[in-house]
Order: C-alpha cells, then sequence, then structure tokens
C-alpha cells in the first residue's frame, strides 16, 4: 500500500507497510540517518521529527499517519537559502554537543517550541524538553542555547522570522 507524504519540503510517495515506523522509513527508504534510533518506545526523544510542525516520536509514529503530512527531519532544519537555523548556530556556540547521538532530537524539540513559543521560559524549555535525554548530560547548555536564540535575547527580528519560516519547510 503506498502512502504518499512530504519530506523536508519534497513530495515523497512510497509502497510499504503501513504500520511501518516514520523512523524506518526516513533512515531506511530515505537515506535520512539523522534521525537516531534510541529506545523505540517514546522514551528518550532520539527519533524526534517535526509532523505538520509539533515534535513528534518517529519511532512510534506508523507511517500510514503521515498521509499527506508535512515531515520536517534534521536535515530539513537549515533555511531554504543553506543556512544554519539559528538553534544550530546556538548550539555550536554554546557547545552542547557531546558524543551527538541525542542531538538531531534535541534540536527538533527545541526548533518546534521556539516556533510554538518564541520568547520561553525555563519553565517552558524545561516542560518541552524533558522528553530529550542526553546521557552526556547537556541539559544546562540545551537551556542556554535555546534562551539565546528565542525573540527575547535578540534584537535581530530575522532571527523570529528564520525559526518560523525553517519549521514549515
Ligand atoms: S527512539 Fe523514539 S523516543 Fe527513543
Ligand atoms: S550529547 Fe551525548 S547523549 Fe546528548
Amino acid at each position: 500500500m503506498s502512502t504518499s507524504f512530504w519530506v523536508n519540503g519534497e513530495q515523497r510517495t512510497l509502497d510499504v507497510d503501513p504500520s511501518k515506523p516514520l523512523l524506518w522509513v526516513l533512515r531506511e527508504q530515505l537515506a535520512l540517518t539523522g534521525t537516531k534510533f534510541g529506545c523505540g518506545i517514546a522514551q528518550c526523544g532520539a527519533c524526534t521529527v517535526h509532523i505538520d510542525g509539533q515534535a513528534m516520536r518517529s519511532c512510534v509514529t506508523p507511517i500510514s499517519r503521515v498521509e499527506g503530512r508535512q515531515v520536517t527531519t534534521i536535515e530539513g532544519l537549515r533555511g531554504d537559502d543553506g543556512d544554519l537555523h539559528p538553534l544550530q548556530q546556538a548550539w555550536i556556540e554554546h557547545q552542547v554537543p557531546q558524543c551527538g547521538y541525542c542531538q538531531s532530537g534535541q534540536l527538533m524539540s527545541a526548533s518546534a517550541l521556539l516556533s510554538n513559543n518564541p520568547n520561553p521560559s525555563d519553565s517552558d524549555i524545561d516542560a518541552a524538553m524533558s522528553g530529550n535525554i542526553c546521557r552526556c548530560g547537556m541539559y544546562g547548555r540545551i537551556r542556554e542555547a535555546i534562551k539565546s536564540s528565542s525573540v527575547a535575547s535578540t534584537s535581530d527580528e530575522k532571527l523570529f522570522y528564520n525559526v518560523a519560516e525553517v519549521d514549515h519547510v
């Protein structure tokens, strides 16, 4: 049975088992390996992608659930101009990545947060990011990087618009 959906702005139609998790379709059918497998039971956040702009766990999302919907993966987080997403830039500046395994999921949760709430409080950040586990313990740096990318922390309005635009690439 075929499923048709959008991935990073490109329409894809695939003949796959409708119960196959989106994570494995991304990795195996589409070679988008930036989305990681951690637990497979929606407990770690490593597999987070955006579905219609919302952060979702792709390991427990059957491909049938994305029919006609917009999926964004870490590979689609850059802007149309190829520039890094402001959060990716902040991640570098705050030296967030250590082993790196959790990082694409962290960035997808953080970017969904800022798209929905461009000026999150510490508790908003903690609530939005609580499902993303980092075994390297980079939680403090993740929070600081998100705060430095929020509207409140910058006078550059373009940053806000970039965050919003990238989310529906
Ligand atoms: S692999 Fe999906 S939440 Fe852990
Ligand atoms: S950077 Fe290693 S698990 Fe998060």
